[in-house]
């Protein structure tokens, strides 16, 4: 249950073949100027943000997170399905376990498992088989897609759409951790089968990604990117 619930929630279940239940929706309209101060502003804290690989072992406050996982819960969905889990990890062991797992699929992957195309894609970030983030950043979301629910009597039912919504929802995860002062990394260590065990997370559950998040170390660096231009980026018609 989150911290931070203050009315008993209400329980989600399944819609799965309930009738159409409208209720009214209207949003206060922001004026046309208020939009675009808005727009700017979020446009240049968008563009502070970074993908960390180094990270201060300093704790951050679990609240932070877990409000950063609610942002991200209310992602759309296919069919209103929101086939996520969000595990947040912050026991050291587990990570330490995590980080062991994966460091030994990225040793394979570094050694020759990628092949040369993927292995020159990857030179300019300069990453390696070493996942250090795993154990200095405090704490790990571990995200999972469920590929399938579970009725009552057994019966599995199929999640439709799952990788868009669970790319949407972690897209507006990155975005509220890193507008709530944090920093994170999307690590998709590959296979990732191993999270499943070492999480002990149920059979319709597939890993999507591990996020290290925490607040940069002192001597962090990252790659000197360049983003495309918005005239690279967007058609117009
Ligand atoms: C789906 C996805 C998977 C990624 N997997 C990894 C990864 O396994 N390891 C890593 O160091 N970075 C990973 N990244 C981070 C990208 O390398 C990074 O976003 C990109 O280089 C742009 O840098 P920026 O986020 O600082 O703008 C991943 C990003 C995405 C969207």
């Amino acid at each position: 249950m989150p911290e931070n619930t203050t009315d008993a929630p209400q329980q989600w279940t399944p819609l799965h073949g309930t009738p159409y239940r409208p209720v009214p929706y209207h949003p206060e309209r922001m004026p046309a100027e208020e939009s675009l101060a808005h727009a700017e502003r979020l446009r240049q804290r968008m563009d502070e943000r970074r993908t960390v690989r180094r990270f201060s072992t300093d704790p951050v406050p679990g609240q932070v997170l877990r409000d950063a996982i609610a942002c991200a819960a209310t992602a759309p969905s296919g069919a209103h399905q929101q086939p996520w889990t969000f595990v947040l990890v912050k026991d050291p062991e587990v990570r330490r376990r995590i980080r062991e797992a994966a460091e030994h699929e990225e040793k394979i992957s570094y050694d020759g498992r990628l092949g040369e195309e993927w292995l020159a894609a990857l030179r300019p970030l300069g990453t390696d088989a070493v996942k250090a983030h795993m154990t200095d950043a405090p704490a790990l979301i571990v995200v999972f897609q469920q590929r399938y629910w579970l009725g009552e009597d057994g019966t599995r039912h199929k999640h439709y759409y799952v990788d868009e919504s669970v790319g949407i929802a972690v897209g507006m995860l990155l975005s509220a951790l890193h507008l709530s002062g944090l920093a994170a990394l999307i690590h998709t260590p590959s296979p990732m089968r191993f999270l499943r065990e070492v999480l002990d997370r149920p059979e319709n559950e597939k890993a999507f990604a591990v996020i290290p998040v925490g607040y940069p170390a002192e001597d962090c660096e990252v790659p000197d990117l360049v983003r495309k231009s918005l005239d690279q980026v967007i058609v117009e018609v």
